[in-house]
């Protein structure tokens, strides 16, 4: 099979490197890719919400199955799109697609079946939501309807702060139209998980749970990242929460979807908050997580291919179970001077091979880009340039959590770049 993935990022590298694995694989595509990515596939400079440019691409290359990585990518459309040529594309059609793109769209669908999340109310007027909240007070959570890259949800402690986020979202128009609509919402507390399925919207498959980590520093301080690393299992899910979390919240949306005329292919993503009144959906994401897949897919012994061309066919029954490795994995983000914030680009990047030659240690590139080299035919010692905010995600597998945090730190240990910064604690909630 010829096989296109769409994407730039650590979680389009390491669905790359697990789709190379599958004996079903003869070539892999990657639009626009990165200098890690270019390892396992050809990288074609395509951007993602190019829809026409991409699958045009996909016709005259022949590609068998089309994997998308970016929420964007979809919100445009692209699968009901290459549906009308008949070419297999794995993820869900706009309409599904609005559970990530309409947070508003999500929160009714939530209400409407009875599936569990925080208390909530939808505003289209700024001073109405204002008053909302000098009535009801703080903690509170304020989040622009639409995409905002992750930047769209504020957790406020303050009437006033939570009255500044309304304004920066509907009066500044940080996020554009994202911002047109507003969520208020209670404000949850406990630990929170990622559980991302499989489905065909008629059979669900789960795979392995994991936690991301998404403030910038330790111990969960500092702003808001993409994600600054990710293990899994996730401690706190139990096997009984794992359940619990699976009937009551991603059955539950997938029947509902269904109901609503909804017909849900590809990956659902439930962000989940565990909290003392059991599990709460703070969001769905209508694909992979980010850096979730890069702790995830190591350990995941199943063919990825053979369940996603399942999916996208709608015959996922086919699939039983899948097969882990029962090993935990970590990943540790290693991240620009500057990022969250504008950061340095174009800094030598030194260490990958040593780090890659580790055993049960991959290094998936997000942010990298090949260095041109001047001296023909003669080994570099640094290959790989950076040239994103986030740059690496460094993983490894280990027999219980404390030994892949031990192994992946020492891989990390390995790898240098000007500026180069992480956290120090993940997994250690594990
Ligand atoms: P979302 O994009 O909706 O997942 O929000 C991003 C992050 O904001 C989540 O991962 C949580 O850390 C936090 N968050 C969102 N909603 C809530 C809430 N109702 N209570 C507490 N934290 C929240
Ligand atoms: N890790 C969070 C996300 O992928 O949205």
């Amino acid at each position: 099979m010829r096989i296109l993935v769409i994407g730039s990022g650590g979680r389009e590298h390491a669905l790359c490197w697990k789709i190379a694995q599958s004996p079903l694989v003869d070539k892999i595509f990657c639009t626009p890719g990165n200098g890690g990515i270019a390892q396992v596939a050809e990288c074609v400079d395509i951007k993602s919400e190019d829809i026409s440019g991409l699958l045009e691409f996909t016709k005259r290359e022949k590609i068998d199955l089309t994997v998308i990585g970016p929420e964007a990518t979809l919100s445009l459309g692209i699968v009901d799109e290459f549906l009308k040529y008949n070419l297999k594309i794995f993820g869900p059609n706009k309409a599904a697609s609005m559970m990530e793109a309409s947070k508003v769209f999500s929160k009714e669908l939530m209400a409407k079946y009875n599936i569990p999340t925080a208390n909530f109310k939808v505003f289209d007027n700024p001073d109405e939501a204002k008053k909302y909240i000098e009535e009801n007070g703080a903690p509170c959570v304020v989040k622009a309807d639409g995409l905002a890259a992750g930047k769209g949800v504020v957790v406020v402690k303050t009437i006033d702060e939570a009255k500044k986020a309304v304004s920066f979202i509907m009066e500044d128009r940080a996020f554009g139209d994202a911002g047109n609509k507003i969520i208020i919402e209670e404000c949850l507390e406990g630990q929170e998980a990622s559980i991302l399925v499989i489905t065909d919207s008629k059979e669900v498959v789960a795979l392995a749970s994991a936690q991301d980590h998404k403030r910038i520093f330790d111990n969960d301080l500092g702003p808001n990242t993409g994600g600054m690393g990710a293990y899994s299992p996730a401690a706190v899910v139990t096997p009984p929460l794992f359940k619990e979390i699976l009937e009551r919240i991603v059955y539950r949306t997938i029947d509902g979807l269904a109901k609503e005329g909804i017909d849900y292919r590809g990956v659902l993503y439930a962000g989940v908050m565990i909290t003392k009144d059991g599990p709460k959906t703070l969001e769905f994401n209508v694909r992979f997580g980010d850096p979730e897949t890069q702790a995830i897919l190591p350990r995941l012994k199943s063919d990825l291919v053979e369940v996603m061309l399942a999916a996208s066919e709608g015959k996922l029954s086919k699939v039983k179970n899948l097969s882990w490795d029962s090993r935990a994995c970590v990943c540790v983000v290693l991240a620009s001077k500057g990022y969250p914030g504008d950061y340095e680009k174009g800094k030598e990047i030194f260490g990958l091979d040593e780090a890659g030659r580790m055993k049960d240690v991959a290094v998936f590139h997000a942010g990298t880009q090949i260095k041109l080299i001047n001296d023909v035919g003669q080994k570099q010692e640094s290959e790989y340039l950076t040239s994103g905010g986030r740059v690496l995600g460094v993983c490894s597998l280990g027999e219980n959590i404390k030994d892949a945090i031990n192994y992946t730190y020492q891989a990390v240990d390995k790898i240098s770049f000007e500026g180069m910064h992480y956290r120090k604690d993940i997994g250690s909630k594990a």
